[in-house]
């Protein structure tokens, strides 16, 4: 049963009122998000919007804001469900408030390897977590009575090449870890919608991908929602129907509309299979409220109960900060203690507010935190708590706290904003004003749709013009990006005047992360000047008929030398009873639309912690980073403290954190290595259009653990908390495990009891005879299904716990007949493995606790 409603005879109803040209239509998108309206029938226009840590609306910008909760890793880090369909609730509770019926999310793709670019956006390197965790989250939108769209269906893993990389997948690793989180979603949560990804597997295009979408997500699986192409993915009507897709978006110009109705007049298509997709829409519609005379899936009385987006974005943010580190501060460290006392043996962490007198904040990312990851991830929070202003806010009276950036970790010219008034006009081709809007800053962007008055067919030119009034006298680098004419004034000098190109790669990073041009411009301080950036923009490949719209006027004022700026941090530091150190990633290194390079944090910034180390052993890190990066210091600091992106109330929830209101409470859901080398895959670009998955089943801990050396930095599942936990017994049944822990330490807590299962023979285990390059594995091996190679164990289930101190809990934990399976072509599809296996109780991967041996029959 997979829906409440049975919309069966109205949907039918409906699709019989329908002529072939409105049905064609009615799967095309009508613009940037979304589709017709058909007033005739009571169907009104479905709109979508991305996801997924706040939901966008129809505006690409700070005008519509939203919620941004912390990303999805962080999310997943929390190890709850719960939480998830809270989160969940939330979102729905924001579409609805923002006229949205469908949100684009969530994505559950894996973490293959450290260096895809959407790693942020996704959950885990381990399918069961990702499945639980996106499980939750559709629950909890759908519980709302708004659609998701689980993504990208399937193996859009890393970002090279995304639109037409053939991603080469065994049967085994597909079912066993790509496809298996969305099995999971779709069995147990029953999502209204899926996104096929850009990429093919396999030798076919995902949004064409017959034997995937029909076969097994309809087939086997029996998905019943709706299939729409990732934005721009659908290039071929009759291949695209065929393969399953209902809708293909963005609009007007699409594969289907009049191309479909075309295709089924020319005999390349029945109507019978267009009639198929629209009652898939119809179906949607129906359960979003959008079918008139039909009650929506959740009523306007069912809606859960409002929720508090701030107190939730909290919540989930200190729930989902992994304390990586936790060691004492060794001599008198930081003047914490009392004249004279002898040196206390206690982790660094929480600090202890009282004993403080001065803090240093150091690092540009304690005052502008990277709260989300970018691309269509992106939204626009009201406000957003910065870690300088959260600790500020939480210090006691009296604390000195002292600010220093240290090292610039960006390597693009922000926007124009400080010292700036700037609008946009819009104008047609005749000179006439079509709009004319106040800027924020000097960025001028929009996907989907433009200020009133303004359409994609008569805009033909913007002029960003103001003032602005320098604060200091130098040479002031301005910036200008955007794909288009651009010609840039200030005062009555033309500074900038060229045709800027499209880089001529992946459209949506043409035209999100346009090339960036400088120009130095001596000004002096107090001296205001006019600025004018002119702009003719082209289609950078999104479609002439889209609203959309991306340029920006960049600045920078005269910088300090960098040596000095690192000097002046280090004194700081040397100076305080603490020093916090904030370091991040940046959108230039880690985003939607390309793959890292490396995983080193940008800029100066580890020479900053190894320098601030040196001035003050009580230096604590904040990695805000959505994804691993190396810590080459790591051991040089008693505390590290990972708080992924943390959405709009980072400040607040590390305050939380540090000063111990609150434990941190989130455990790693993916492997972080020491460096890149290390990680076992790291093969992101195809060669010859193709990337290999040659790894089979051994990606993340499952391939760490095949090798003797080397160890990762910190080990799936890790994290620590203020408390300490002892367990004390493990039962089990055939399929469920009961284990009983205590809370040993002085304060309440929070336990994330991960279960693994270790097979007494792990198969047909061959260790690689170099550990750096293990042995790929000929797809789908043909051994027999019980001798398969299989991790040395894998996460079979998990739970959180919580208690006082002295306390003790009791969870029961599931044992899913699939972790005993393999997937084998030779036994034709699941197979369970019987033998003796041993269940483990663990803190992590690598701290486990108690075990238990069951034997599968
Ligand atoms: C992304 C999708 C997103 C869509 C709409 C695409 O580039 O891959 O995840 O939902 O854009 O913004």
């Amino acid at each position: 049963m997979t829906d409440p409603y049975d919309h069966t005879a109205a949907v039918e109803e409906a699709l019989a009122a329908l002529d072939l040209d409105t049905k064609a239509r009615l799967l095309s998108g009508q613009d940037m998000w979304t589709l017709p309206a058909v007033p005739g029938i009571g169907l009104k226009s479905l709109v979508m919007s991305d996801g997924p840590i706040g939901v966008r609306g129809r505006h690409w910008s700070a005008e519509d804001p939203s919620v941004a909760l912390p990303s999805p890793t962080a999310l997943a880090a929390t190890w709850d469900p719960q939480l998830a369909r809270r989160a969940g609730h939330l979102l729905a509770q924001e579409a609805r408030r923002k006229g949205v019926h469908v949100l684009l999310a969530p994505t559950v793709n894996l973490h293959r390897s450290p260096l895809g670019g959407r790693h942020f956006e996704c959950y885990s390197e381990d399918p069961l977590l990702t499945g639980a965790i996106g499980a939750g989250y559709v629950r909890g939108v759908q519980e709302g009575g708004v659609g998701t769209t689980v993504k990208h269906f399937v193996g859009n893993d890393a970002e090279t090449a995304r639109y037409t990389v053939d991603n080469r997948i065994a049967a085994r690793p597909l079912r066993e870890l790509y496809l298996a989180p969305f099995e999971h979603i779709v069995k147990n949560a029953h999502p209204w919608g899926i996104m096929t990804a850009y990429n093919q597997v396999n030798g076919s295009t995902m949004t064409e991908h017959r034997a995937l979408v029909q076969g097994v997500l309809r087939g086997e699986w029996g998905f019943d929602g709706f299939n729409v192409s990732d934005w721009t993915a659908a290039r071929h009507t009759v291949r695209a129907l065929r393969g399953g897709l209902d809708v293909a978006m963005p609009g007007p110009r699409t594969v289907y509309g009049a191309r479909l109705a075309d295709a089924v007049r020319a005999g390349e298509v029945t109507e019978a299979e267009v009639d198929d997709a629209v009652r898939r829409v119809l179906r949607l519609a129906a359960r979003t409220g959008c079918l008139a005379g039909v009650p929506a899936a959740v009523g306007p009385d069912e809606i859960p109960e409002r929720i508090d987006g701030r107190a939730l974005a909290h919540e989930i943010a200190r729930r989902a900060f992994v304390l990586l580190r936790n060691e004492p501060v060794d001599g008198t460290a930081g003047g914490a203690q009392p004249d004279g006392a002898a040196a206390r043996v206690r982790p660094a962490l929480p600090l202890d507010a009282a004993a403080l007198r001065t803090v240093a904040v150091i690092g540009a990312a304690a005052r502008d935190a990277r709260v989300l990851g970018g691309g269509s991830a992106t939204v626009f929070p009201e406000e957003i708590v910065s870690p300088l202003a959260g600790l500020r806010a939480a210090l006691p009276d009296g604390v000195e706290i002292t600010f220093a950036p240290g090292a610039e970790p960006h390597t693009r010219i922000p926007s124009a904003r400080e010292g700036f008034t700037l609008r946009a006009r819009y104008l047609a081709a005749d000179g006439q004003l079509l709009a004319d809007t106040p800027q924020f800053d000097g960025m001028v962007h929009a996907i989907g749709s433009f200020p009133d008055g303004v359409t994609p067919h008569h805009l033909h030119a913007v002029e960003l013009t103001g003032s602005f009034t320098p604060q200091t006298t130098g040479s002031h680098t301005l910036a200008v990006s955007g794909t288009g004419d651009l010609r840039l004034t200030v005062d009555d000098a033309v500074v900038f005047d060229e045709h800027c190109a499209p880089a001529g790669g992946d459209p949506f990073e043409d035209f999100l992360n346009p090339q960036e041009r400088r120009i130095a411009v001596p000004l002096t301080a107090g001296e205001r000047v006019t600025v004018t950036l002119w702009h003719v923009p082209r289609s950078a490949g999104l479609g002439e008929d889209l609203a959309a719209l991306n340029f920006t006027l960049g600045h920078r004022a005269p910088q300090p030398d960098p040596d000095a700026a690192l000097e002046e941090a280090v004194r700081a530091a040397a100076a305080a009873d603490v020093a916090v150190v904030v370091v991040a990633t940046t959108g230039e290194v880690e985003s939607e639309g390309f793959d890292r390079t490396d995983l080193r944090l940008p800029g100066r910034q580890d020479e900053l912690v190894a320098r601030v180390a040196a001035a003050n052993p009580y230096t604590v890190v904040v990695v805000n980073s959505g994804s691993p990066v190396e810590l080459p210091w790591r051991e040089q600091v008693p505390a590290v403290l990972l708080t992924w992106f943390p959405g709009q109330e980072a400040g607040a929830a590390l305050a939380d954190v540090l000063l111990g209101t609150h434990e941190p409470g989130g455990r790693l859901p993916t492997t972080w290595p020491a460096r890149l080398e290390d990680a076992p895959v790291t093969g992101v670009t195809p060669d010859d259009g193709r990337l290999s998955y040659s790894e089979g089943v051994f990606i993340g801990y499952r391939a760490w653990q095949r090798r003797p050396a080397p160890s990762p930095a910190y080990a799936f599942g890790h994290g620590l908390g203020y408390t300490d936990w002892e367990y004390e017994s493990l039962d089990t049944t055939p399929d469920s495990v009961r284990v009983r822990l205590r809370n040993t330490g002085q304060r309440t807590g929070r336990e994330v009891v991960q279960i693994y299962l270790a097979p007494e023979n792990a198969g047909d285990h061959r260790p690689a005879p170099d550990a750096a390059t293990p042995p790929a594995l000929a797809p789908d091996a043909a051994a027999a299904p019980d001798s398969v190679e299989r991790p040395a164990r894998w996460l079979a289930g998990f739970a959180t716990v919580e208690a006082g101190p002295g306390e003790s809990a009791e969870v029961e934990i599931p044992l899913p007949g699939r972790a005993f399976e393999v997937w084998s072509e030779e036994a034709g599809g699941w197979h369970r493995v019987r033998g003796d296996y041993t269940v483990e109780a663990a803190h992590s991967l690598t701290d486990r606790r108690l075990t238990a041996e069951v034997t599968a029959v």
